[in-house]
């Protein structure tokens, strides 16, 4: 293994729709990636940007907040959602973003009639969710006794093919449940985009990054503006 440029910062992006919010915070930030990055069609996975000091790494949702735990990357974007599934006590999310809104949803098939108020007595449920530990923190805190299914995608399948009663999954526009004809029947979390830091990342260059940290905080102060701009 080489040793890292204790200069260099990388930070860590995740792919998919947040990307459309996330391209114009982080030109305002100063951080302007080369030009594939932007066209979000790449298979790239590293994109240099116009500062050589600053290097972006972009992976699916949740491996960003592992990358940062590990210190991969010093810094990343991630949603509420993956941190507090992960619980990573090596990151802190000292910045809510206020891009990427959304909220983790129990939803069910709009055919069944699973009376969610009574699932405490309903013996064990079967929910497939990306989020296990979330949806069993919720469940258990309730006293709801549940078998998760662990899925990474597609999860509006689950209940059409009988794989299980209920989903816990992201839910935005609503348009992925309408479609498969299923029916938002509990709201258990909302999500916004954070920025994440690596905590021995602080520790050893505290200048380097409370001056992230201090860039974006100040962006996401102005972000309800910026973004309707
Ligand atoms: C998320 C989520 C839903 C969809 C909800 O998936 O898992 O499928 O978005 O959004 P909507 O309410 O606006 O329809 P995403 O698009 O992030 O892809 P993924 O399933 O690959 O994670």
């Amino acid at each position: 293994m080489t040793a890292r440029d204790p200069n260099r910062l990388i930070i860590a992006v995740p792919k998919g729709r947040l990307l459309d919010e996330l391209i114009p915070m982080l030109d305002q930030a100063g951080i302007k990636p080369e030009a594939a990055f932007r066209h979000g069609q790449s298979r790239k996975l590293c994109f240099a940007t116009e500062d050589s000091g600053v290097e972006l790494v972009q992976v699916r949702s949740f491996d960003v907040a592992t990358l940062v735990a590990f210190g991969a990357a010093q810094i990343g974007i991630a949603g509420l959602d993956v941190i507090a599934e992960h619980e990573y006590p090596e990151i802190f999310s000292p910045v809510d973003l206020k891009i990427g809104k959304c909220r983790l949803s129990l939803a069910r098939l709009e055919s069944t009639t699973i009376p969610v108020e009574h699932l405490a007595g309903r013996g064990e449920v079967h929910i497939a969710t990306k989020y296990p530990n979330t949806t069993r923190r919720y469940f258990h805190a309730r006293g709801i006794q549940l078998r998760c299914v662990k899925l990474h995608g597609a999860l509006e399948l689950a209940p059409l093919l009988g794989l299980c009663d209920l989903i816990v999954d992201l839910v935005s526009t609503g348009a992925t449940l309408r479609a498969n004809k299923l029916i938002e029947v509990q709201v258990i979390a909302h999500s916004s985009a954070r920025l994440i830091v690596n905590r021995n990342a602080a520790r050893a260059q505290p200048d380097l990054i409370n001056g992230w940290i201090e860039r974006f905080c100040n962006l996401a102060q102005i972000g309800e503006h910026y973004i309707r701009a």
